[in-house]
């Protein structure tokens, strides 16, 4: 089955063609470059950039699989959640092109994607597994024991890990998406230089990263005030090093404690190495195996959404032509 994916969610334009669970295509446009300016992405300027370009990478899309308008069976767009202007773009180009050619469209719940990211492998993962979803706008830990069959654990209640490493840069000005040039930075520090807070660490698989935002901030702050130069290194390697092990000690108890002994890690912050790096220490002596997706499966792209779309599609034979984009939607309502 041919499977056309848009997504559109937040400042990647994303369109990817599939055989079946197969990469024909993955073209993601970042749209980084006009948002950097601004520390952060500014919802108005993301909608007016998807619509610019949209139609462009489909043509691509195409053009490189050498695959018609007519070949494409089935289309999967995000629907949900993420910015509501940028949600539409993608659902009112999946909407017109699915009326038109008549074919199936199933809307995909943006982190449901990231999950179906591990379904591109060679080998997709088996049910059960507990998920560690760490991106921009969320962090959480999910179990799952089927398609679209999934338990939250526990969430963060204030900052996704990923906004709390693009809040930290932008303090340090170190540019926008933060996740990458603190994680470059932090090779050059020591950890264990400054010993940051671990928020909630015996509450459950709950998170809270605003907490350890304030106090990279006040140790800054401290430091400015004393006209002391600062260890930039030092702090990105400690704050991140704070991130990391938080989010490792409570997937692994989350495998430990459900008896599940994959653990799928996905979302931007998934392309982290020192999370990885931790992740695998503090599951060595267990039988858990940790598989994060391959680096450009990591962050946003339409080929973990189109995979979503065609296994919902095989598993419920729906389709959605009345879509509409639901920015708050959660990942366990059912659609
Ligand atoms: O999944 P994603 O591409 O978009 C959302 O769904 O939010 O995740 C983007 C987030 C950003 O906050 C970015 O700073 C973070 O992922 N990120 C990273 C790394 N690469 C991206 N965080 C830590 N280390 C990285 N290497
Ligand atoms: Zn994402």
């Amino acid at each position: 089955m041919i499977t056309l994916g848009i997504e559109t969610s937040c400042d990647e334009t994303s369109i990817a063609l599939l055989k079946d669970t197969q990469i024909l295509f993955n073209g993601v446009s970042s749209q980084i470059k006009h948002h950097q300016h601004f520390g952060g992405v500014v919802p108005e300027l993301a909608s007016r950039k998807h619509t610019e370009i949209i139609h462009y990478l489909i043509e691509k899309a195409l053009k490189e699989t050498a695959l018609n308008f007519s070949d494409i069976q089935l289309c999967a767009s995000t629907h949900a959640p993420g910015l509501e202007g940028s949600l539409l773009i993608g659902v009112s180009v999946a909407k017109a092109l699915t009326a038109l050619l008549d074919i199936p469209l199933v809307g995909v719940h943006h982190l449901w994607g990231h999950l179906y990211a591990h379904f591109l492998t060679e080998t997709p993962p088996e049910f059960p597994f507990i998920g560690l979803i760490v991106s921009g706008g969320h962090t959480m830990i999910v179990k799952v024991t089927g398609h679209y069959a999934v338990q939250i654990l526990g969430q963060t209640r204030d900052d996704a890990a990923g906004e709390a490493f693009d809040k930290v840069a932008r303090y340090l000005e170190l540019g926008y998406p933060g996740g990458p040039k603190i994680e470059a930075l932090a090779r050059e520090g020591n950890p264990k230089a400054i010993h940051f807070p671990r928020a909630m660490k015996n509450e459950g698989y709950e998170f809270s990263f605003s907490g350890l935002k304030t106090a990279v901030i006040q140790y800054i702050q401290a430091l400015k005030k004393t006209d002391t130069p600062l260890p930039k290194a030092d702090i990105c390697a400690s704050f991140q090093k704070a991130v990391t092990d938080i989010l490792a000690y409570k997937s692994i108890k989350a495998c430990r404690d459900c008896a599940i002994k994959t653990l799928l890690v996905t979302g931007g912050v998934s392309a982290n190495q020192a999370l990885l790096a931790d992740l695998m220490a503090q599951s060595t002596g267990t039988n858990i195996q940790v598989l994060t997706p391959p680096p450009l499966l990591c962050t946003d792209n339409a080929a973990m959404i189109a995979a979503a779309g065609y296994y919902h599609f095989k598993t419920f034979s729906r389709s959605h032509p009345d879509l509409s984009a639901l920015p708050n939607l959660a990942i366990d309502a059912f659609i």
